[in-house]
């Protein structure tokens, strides 16, 4: 027999697990409602052809802030073509496009102006956007709503550039989307006052809006009765505590199922979930260990170790230990500010500044956020 048949022909609880993906944009977004009101309620400028104005959303990670704008951007590009109004709205996820260059010459490609992805000038790939906009054969103007998405990444890794020049070009307006509340930090005074920018929070979800959540999509990705009554619940409870988080949330339904599957299971049950969790948790502090540059490795080596040692880790104690550690490899004090800040935001790391008293001045201390034991095999077994 064919090995593709036969484990083909293997039992499972997925009717389809396609369902279950990230990338999948579901038709409904339970809790949902009020978000993807605010952003239509400013977009539907762009109906009466006058460029809505910018848009920020907040929140942190799986919120739903990626759906939901591509929820009302399917709304919006369905009833402008009704309307035969001249809107556009396109994505870009700026994990994968990350300097303005890359991010103009995306935008060019997607609406049909060939531009490469190197070899011109800034100024060359801009004055090939701008070109878009001269008037159509109709007269018609057309509107861009340009969806920036990770936006914090771009702006750390290139600056505003990117921002000046897309406030500076009539017609556009620009929706940021952000998993940090302070990313305007990396925008200076002069472009920010021109980002005439409404802000849209999103709030984590709680145990309750999860239950919907995953219920809404194990009902097209399970087979009935699959799943026993418990695996919801403790699926979403457990995300509840993550911040919130329906990524988290459908990863572990999904991973649940898929241990089923492996065990041969009809069934999936609550301790499959808790499986789940620590497969899951364990596969991304590996990922983001495994990832990070051999430094900030070393940095994070000497928290484990201070950690061990049961001592208070300030940043002036840390770097004499990373001395020690990266023998005289090392770089130099002010870096590790950036190392902790980027450990930080991986979530490996917290920092809370502490006042020593008048005149003592404040002093950074550091926590390690995950349990020792997964990152020390990440960082020495892989
Ligand atoms: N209200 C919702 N209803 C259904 N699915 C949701 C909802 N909010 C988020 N999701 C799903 O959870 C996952 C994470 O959402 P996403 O929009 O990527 O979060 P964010 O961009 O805020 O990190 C996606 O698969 C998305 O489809
Ligand atoms: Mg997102």
């Amino acid at each position: 027999m064919n090995i593709f048949e036969e484990l083909g022909e293997k039992k499972s609880v997925f009717k389809c697990k396609k369902f279950l993906d990230h990338r999948f944009l579901p038709e409904k977004l339970p809790h949902r409602e009020e978000q993807i009101k605010s952003v239509a309620k400013y977009w539907i400028e762009a109906l009466n052809s006058v460029t809505p104005p910018d848009v920020t959303i907040y929140g942190k990670t799986g919120t739903g802030k990626t759906a939901v704008s591509k929820f009302a951007r399917k709304q919006l590009e369905q009833i402008a073509k009704e309307k035969k109004v001249n809107v556009r709205v396109e994505y870009i996820r700026c994990t994968d496009y990350t300097t303005e260059y890359q991010v103009i010459a995306r935008l060019c490609q997607q609406m049909g102006r060939d531009v490469p992805y190197r070899g011109w000038t800034k100024a060359e790939v801009v004055h090939a956007f701008r070109d878009l906009f001269k008037k159509n054969v109709f007269g018609k103007d057309l509107i861009l709503i340009i969806i920036l998405d990770e936006i914090d990444i771009l702006l750390k890794n290139d600056g505003d550039g990117l921002l000046y020049t897309l406030t500076r070009t009539d017609n556009v307006s620009i929706a940021s989307i952000s998993n940090f509340v302070d990313f305007k930090q990396f925008i200076k005074p002069r472009v920010r006052s021109s980002l005439r920018d409404r802000e849209i929070v999103f709030p984590p979800y709680n145990a309750q809006q999860l239950v919907d959540i995953l219920k809404e999509r194990s009902e097209m990705s399970f087979k009935d009765g699959v799943l026993n009554n418990d695996v919801i619940p403790l699926c979403a409870a457990l995300a509840a505590k993550e911040e919130g988080d329906a990524r988290y949330a459908l990863d572990l339904l999904r991973t649940s199922g898929e241990l089923a599957d492996e065990k041969a299971s009809e069934t999936v049950f609550e301790n499959y979930v808790r499986e789940a969790k620590d497969y899951i948790e364990h596969n991304k502090v590996t990922d983001i260990v495994m990832t990070l540059p051999s430094q900030q490795q070393k940095v994070l080596e000497s928290i484990i170790y201070l950690t061990k040692e049961k001592e208070e880790i300030t940043s002036g104690r840390l770097y004499e230990v990373y001395k020690q550690f990266s023998k005289g490899d090392s770089v130099s004090y002010r870096r590790i500010f950036d190392f902790i800040n980027e450990l930080e935001m991986l979530g490996l790391i917290s920092t809370k500044t502490i006042s020593r008293g008048r005149g003592k001045g404040r002093t950074n201390i550091i926590d390690l956020q995950c349990e020792m034991g997964l990152l020390e095999d990440a960082i020495w077994n892989g």
